[in-house]
């Protein structure tokens, strides 16, 4: 009886919470709610599916109404979908941009006196909006340049027997994939000038090495292309050499690199140590069984809270908005984050962490990889 009285009221109360929140989005729909417009740039990385849903949640979790778009890898279908948006009279925009043709979007919205927050990556060659709201993206590569090193043991070696590592950056479209390579190369290159560490195929120094940093970038982040790439190195400029380490920006890339690897049989027993980012569940899997070495979790799910927080103050008036939890790239010394080429916006960064074989069950702990990938990709 005890029993049967306990499991009505947790119904109850299920109910109860079910009715409440749909009473919040009836009210937000009724009191005229101001609308959030959210543009999502592509499908083909995961992130950005979940990174909708939960911008869109915590939007309505706070009385917005909040509308989803996502522009599949193509600017122009983006744009448009920023048109309808304000058409629909978004009072505030949150957009993870593809490539700077988004800048014209954004100077409509500007127009019409609405509110832009770039969304993970910043939205270049435009002066038409003030925040930004991403992670620490140079420490991103930090964390993989120093997964690296440490996969490699690479404080051990000598010049007498070096190690050789292959560099791939992500879209040169994408301000973050110079952060990226910038972060990680800032701990690569004291081992490379030890001559304990050597780069075969192009070697750029940093991003700023325009002409070789293209030749290692990946259009659209398409993950075909790193495998070409890497198929050809592999016959090409690594063809005399056994690489000890790939640089790869994200799971995506790093996955197919590893494809790659595995049908040369020169690494079908010895994998070349792989970086990752973005903790997709079948990323953490290969870190589980010793494929991939280390990918950086970036919880989303917080970047969107803290975006609608933002947005929120925003909407608000708010004059200097905080964000928890994030800090102003400016009080860390990377001002550089935000600047777009023409105006430094306001940029709150959140922190990564490095994940390994050591601590690969972290994502799914923290709520970031559902019961069903958790299933699907053997992670239990
Ligand atoms: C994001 C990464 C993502 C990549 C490809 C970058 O801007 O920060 O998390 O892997 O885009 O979608």
């Amino acid at each position: 009886m005890k029993k049967a009285i306990g499991i009505f009221a947790v119904v109850l109360m299920a109910c109860t919470l079910v009715l409440a929140g749909c009473q919040k989005k009836e009210a937000a729909k009724s009191s005229g709610a101001a609308l959030i417009g959210i543009a999502m740039p592509e499908t083909t990385v995961l992130r950005w599916v979940k990174d909708g849903n939960s911008l869109k949640s915590e939007a309505e979790k706070r009385g917005y109404r909040a509308e989803l778009q996502n522009g599949n890898g193509d600017q122009v279908q983006q744009n448009q979908q920023i048109g309808n948006l304000l058409t629909q009279g978004a009072k505030l925009l949150v957009v993870g941009q593809l490539n700077d043709g988004v800048a014209s979007a954004i100077a409509d919205a500007a127009r019409d006196k609405v509110a832009v927050i770039a969304y993970d990556r910043i939205i270049q060659n435009s002066a038409d909006y003030d925040y930004y709201i991403t992670f620490n993206n140079f420490k991103v590569g930090q964390l993989q340049g120093q997964g690296l090193v440490n996969a490699m043991n690479l404080d051990a070696a000598t010049a007498a027997a070096p190690k050789y590592i292959t560099y791939f950056a992500g879209s040169p479209t994408d301000g973050n994939a110079f952060f990226f390579f910038d972060g990680a190369t800032s701990v690569l290159n004291p081992y490379i000038e030890k001559g304990v560490l050597k780069v075969v195929g192009p070697a750029p120094a940093t991003s700023k090495d325009t002409a070789n940093f293209q030749r290692i970038a990946t259009e659209g982040w398409l993950p075909n292309i790193a495998k070409n790439r890497m198929e050809n190195l592999l016959s090409g400029d690594a063809r005399n050499v056994t690489l000890d380490a790939v640089l790869a920006p994200n799971d995506t890339l790093a996955r197919a690199i590893i494809e790659a690897c595995l049908a040369d049989a020169k690494y079908a027993r010895k994998l070349p140590v792989v970086s990752g980012q973005d903790a997709e569940a079948a990323s953490l899997a290969m870190i589980k069984n010793g494929q991939q070495s280390m990918t950086v979790f970036k919880d989303t799910g917080k970047l969107a809270e803290a975006a609608i927080i933002l947005a929120d103050q925003i909407l608000k008036g708010v004059a200097n908005p905080t964000v928890p939890g994030a800090v102003l790239a400016s009080s860390i010394g990377l001002e550089s984050i935000g600047d777009t080429g023409k105006k430094v916006v306001k940029a709150y960064l959140l922190d990564p962490i490095n994940i390994t074989q050591d601590n690969w069950r972290e994502p799914i702990t923290a709520g970031f990889i559902t019961p069903d990938e958790v299933a699907a990709n053997g992670l239990q």
